[in-house]
């Protein structure tokens, strides 16, 4: 057997990709390690969203770059790969920069893997794919043969039309493609054999899926279907997608759980515009005014970027004004970060660092107010947990609630896979603390 260790970085979809990666790689003898240290092949799964993710990349190639010396001395061999949205963006710069790298592999063409470490193996020197290959990634890849927990993830939706100034997703990940319902539907079926209670459907534009005639909802709806399928998430959204069938479908399937991280990034609509978001921040209120409608007890999630070109003191205000009104159970948040090729990176009115800093502190200490009211507000609830692994102490588990709390109860390490009524005895700041209710 020879060891394969996978980094991931970035956004679940790069965890679904690292894994099916895995799967690829399995049935030339490569089994999973948990370190590089002599490890045989090591990818390093990456994000370009923003500098930094980005930055992170080089830091650790060099790492590597020792460890791959030091197995050559042992006579061994590592081989190097970057895999991802850096991988694409950025191709043979890679390389230049790093000759320990040995192959580069882009998001659409890691189902060729195999073939390039073949190559590489045969005639040596490096190997580089980062086309969008015509034919589909999803049909070269091999079936699943087993999860990580009982919470799965499936991509249904990659890539992205939309096209918002700061964002480089549409040319690291391509243009908008749905895979067909049926391979979903299969794919979800084979993970819930293999031990799946709860899928997470994931895209950058999940719910603007079509596929034929399928929308988001009619596949919620069929996977609803699914025997031991005990909860359905989907996740990333954009609001121009919140359809009038997908927003029923909240009120209409109780396995699709009542949390929806909808970005909305700016609450000011010069901000919206200026970042061609295509809807303003009162469309966004109206949606989510729509949704909690359809699901009372729905939280809401989001993301938003402070600092963006432009952006004065008033807009940065009415993102404020729309973070206390629509009130978030959890949040991400972001300064601006310029990226290569986005229309936003070569606006005029860059904000300095210390004026993204001071908003971000103060967006930042907004939403973690209101993630501790949120959990507070839990305390005494009765919430269905999927308990995912075994916690630090004996006996105990840790599962996720409807809100993808993790939830810790003593005593129920032997309902791992299941999901249990359970009351929150205790809110901590990132999590919460329960007991199985009778
Ligand atoms: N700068 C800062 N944040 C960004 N995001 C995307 N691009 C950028 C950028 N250039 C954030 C958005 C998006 C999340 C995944 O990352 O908020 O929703
Ligand atoms: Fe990062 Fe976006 Fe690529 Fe995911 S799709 S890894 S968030 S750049």
């Amino acid at each position: 057997m020879k060891a394969l260790y996978v980094k991931t970085y970035g956004c679940q979809m790069n965890v679904y990709d690292s894994a099916r990666m895995a799967d690829l790689l399995a049935p030339l003898g490569y089994a999973p390690a948990d370190a590089a240290e002599g490890a045989d092949m090591v990818i390093l799964n990456t994000c370009h969203i923003r500098e930094k993710a980005a930055e992170k990349v080089y830091s650790e190639l060099g790492k590597l770059k020792k460890l791959k010396e030091a197995k050559a001395k042992d006579g061994g061999r590592m081989m190097i790969a970057v895999a991802g949205c850096v991988a694409q963006a950025e191709g043979e710069e890679i390389v230049r920069r790093q000759s320990a790298v040995d192959l580069v592999v882009g998001p659409q063409s890691y189902h060729r893997l195999p073939e390039m470490i073949a190559r590489i193996a045969r005639s040596g020197g490096q190997a580089l794919e980062t086309d969008f290959p015509v034919e589909d990634k999803f049909d070269a890849l091999p079936v699943q043969t087993g999860v990580e927990g009982p919470a799965a993830f499936l991509t249904v939706q990659e890539g992205c039309d939309k096209f918002c100034t700061f964002c480089v997703v549409p040319y690291t990940r391509g243009g908008e493609f749905s895979r067909p319902a049926a391979q979903v539907l299969d794919e979800a079926r084979r993970l819930v054999e293999l031990g799946a209670r709860e899928i997470t459907l994931l895209g950058q534009n999940v719910n603007a899926y079509a596929h034929d005639d399928w929308t988001l909802a009619r596949l919620l709806h069929a996977l609803a279907r699914i025997d031991g399928l005990a909860r359905l998430r989907y996740t990333t959204s954009h609001p121009r997608d919140m359809t009038d069938d997908l927003i029923a479908a909240h009120r209409d399937l109780p396995q699709l759980m009542p949390y929806l991280h909808l970005p909305v990034q700016s609450g000011s609509d010069a901000i919206l515009e200026a970042m061609n978001r295509q809807h303003s921040a009162d469309d966004y209120r109206r949606i989510v005014e729509r949704v909690r409608e359809a699901r009372p007890d729905l939280a809401l999630s989001s993301d938003f970027i402070v600092g963006f070109p432009g952006e004065s003191d008033k807009d940065f205000d009415d993102t404020m004004t729309l973070v206390r009104e629509v009130g978030y159970a959890q949040a991400f948040s972001f300064k601006y970060s310029k990226r290569p090729g986005t229309p936003a990176s070569a606006a005029r009115k860059q904000i300095p660092e210390e004026v993204k800093s001071a908003r971000l502190a103060a967006l930042q200490a907004l939403l973690s107010e209101q993630q501790a009211a949120f959990g507070k507000s839990c305390e005494g609830r009765t919430l269905c947990v999927l308990f995912e692994k075994p916690g630090r102490r004996e006996g105990q588990a840790v599962g996720r609630s409807p809100y993808l709390q993790p939830v810790h109860v003593e005593g129920a390490a032997a309902l791992i896979g299941q999901v249990r009524d359970v009351t929150v005895v205790e809110a901590q700041p990132n999590s919460l603390k329960g007991v199985l209710s009778q």
